[in-house]
């Protein structure tokens, strides 16, 4: 799980933010407010941010989105002009966001879909070195790789320029070109931490910028994931991590990340009780819906399935763990997915009309149960709805016997230890100003309990 908004000695900036309208994500839009929560809540001073509606709706509104936002947040907002070098605006996109302000230059060959070369990038070089303006480029291994920018380095070489995510698939591409090139950085989003070790002792700290993608992901879950040492997805798993021995039982101590790739194959016994708790909460349209402890979407999912695909409401998923969120299948427009702590929402007071935690509470600390659910009462309209689904006891003899000896093994502990762990959340939802308005229970799959409860 990850930590509390950590109590940083030293001004964090985060280089590589975004709001608007985000690929995948177009109906529902991370606004300038809702980033500065997320770095309030983060300890993060300022951000070098893009907007991604300059690629899912077009360069002109997106530059104008992000300079609005800057100026509105002049203190924690430093606005990247996202340049799509095809645009035919872009040129005189550019002139007046530099004009007005822009810290920097942002490109995406990837989404954008142009090839990187010396035809297709000159001009934005040139522009740049005549602006000083450094340039943030995705970089990627393949067709979008850190080395083929080299021409445009050598042709331009008081041009600084930002290789996000290390290079992305392939990161020791993004060291070697910082390392040949005094004016070339590598950012750290997505990068393996052996490959920002790696960085750190072939260029040193100064040629390496801290970045998080956000909201894509957020300090909170690249700092979860980097301290859990979780290898990412482009890396083949690392045999015994997370799993400690101690006394007679083996502690198996897993972490969600580390069991995400496999979390999926429990979900058939999920179904029953998500079916029940998509029912109860009866979303209507145009309502939002917050998804506490997401993980791979599971509830979301279900809701999705009886809506053919493309409900009318919108959500958003959170999850504290990045490498969960990584295994969800593909969602549908307008719903959002964001590395973020139930403890620290990063949103607005009143954002949605509905929410819902499943198999979530259960799993936590009491003290951070009580943090998740002040949380989500803040972020819920008065009167709006939360559901929570919880593991309930069970009904046989084997059932009861099952959670006696994953209790035995796990000796309770947080976590995927406590996954089984029965809890009946109406006492405390009461406690922390819900009313409960609905029970159901269900033997299918894991016992369980769903609980409608009412923000009084
Ligand atoms: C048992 S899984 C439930 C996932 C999903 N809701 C479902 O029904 O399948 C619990 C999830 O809660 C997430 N989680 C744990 N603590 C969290 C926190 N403080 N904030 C956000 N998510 C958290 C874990 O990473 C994990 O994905």
């Amino acid at each position: 799980m990850a930590e509390a908004a950590a109590p940083f000695r030293f001004d964090v900036i985060d280089v590589h933010t975004h709001i608007g309208c985000l690929p995948g994500h177009v109906h529902y839009g991370y606004t300038a407010a809702e980033l500065v929560g997320r770095l309030d809540a983060e300890g993060v001073r300022f951000a070098l941010t893009s907007s991604g509606s300059s690629t899912t709706v077009g360069q002109r509104y997106g530059t104008r989105e992000i300079l609005v936002a800057a100026e509105r947040f002049p203190d924690r907002i430093g606005p990247l002009v996202w340049i799509n070098p095809y645009d035919p605006e872009w040129q005189a996109d550019a002139e007046e966001a530099a004009d007005r302000g822009a810290l920097g230059i942002k490109l995406h060959p990837k989404l954008d879909t142009y090839r990187v070369d010396f035809d297709s990038l000159a001009d934005v070089f040139a522009f740049a070195e005549r602006r000083q303006l450094p340039i943030c480029a995705h970089v990627e291994a393949g067709d979008y790789s850190a080395e083929l920018y080299a021409p445009l380095v050598e042709r331009y070489p008081a041009v600084h320029l930002v290789l996000y995510h290390f290079n992305f698939g392939r990161p020791i591409a993004g060291i070697l070109m910082a390392r040949r090139y005094p004016r070339v950085y590598v950012e750290t989003c997505f990068a393996p931490r052996e490959a920002i070790e790696a960085g750190l002792g072939l260029l040193g700290p100064e040629k390496i910028v801290f970045g998080t993608d956000a909201p894509i992901y957020t300090l909170l879950g690249e700092a979860a994931q980097t301290s859990h040492g979780v290898r990412r997805t482009l890396l083949p798993p690392r045999r015994g991590r997370g799993v400690t021995f101690s006394g007679r039982w083996p502690a198996v101590l897993p972490t969600w990340s580390l069991v995400a790739p496999v979390y999926d194959l429990q979900l058939p016994l999920e179904r029953a009780a998500l079916a029940a708790a998509t029912s109860l909460l009866d979303l209507r349209d145009g309502e939002r819906l917050l998804d506490v402890g997401t993980g791979t979407g599971a509830l979301v999912r279900a809701l999705a399935k009886p809506a053919l695909g493309r409900p009318p409401w919108r959500t958003v998923g959170i999850d504290s763990s990045a490498a969960m969120l990584r295994c969800m299948p593909s969602w549908s427009a307008g719903w959002a997915r964001v590395a973020a702590d139930g403890r620290a929402l990063p949103f607005a007071d009143s954002s949605f009309e509905a929410a819902a935690a499943s198999y979530l509470l259960h799993t936590l600390k009491t003290a951070d149960r009580h943090a998740v659910l002040v949380e989500v009462k803040r972020v819920l309209r008065p009167a709006g709805r939360l559901v929570v689904v919880s593991v309930a006891e069970p009904g046989s003899a084997a059932g009861r016997g099952l959670v006696h000896l994953v209790h035995r093994v796990t000796r309770g502990r947080p976590g995927v230890g406590a996954g089984l762990q029965p809890w009946d959340p109406r006492q405390e939802l009461e406690q922390h100003g819900f009313a409960v308005r609905s029970v159901r229970r269900v033997g299918r799959g894991y016992p369980s309990i769903c609980v409608l409860a009412d923000r009084i």
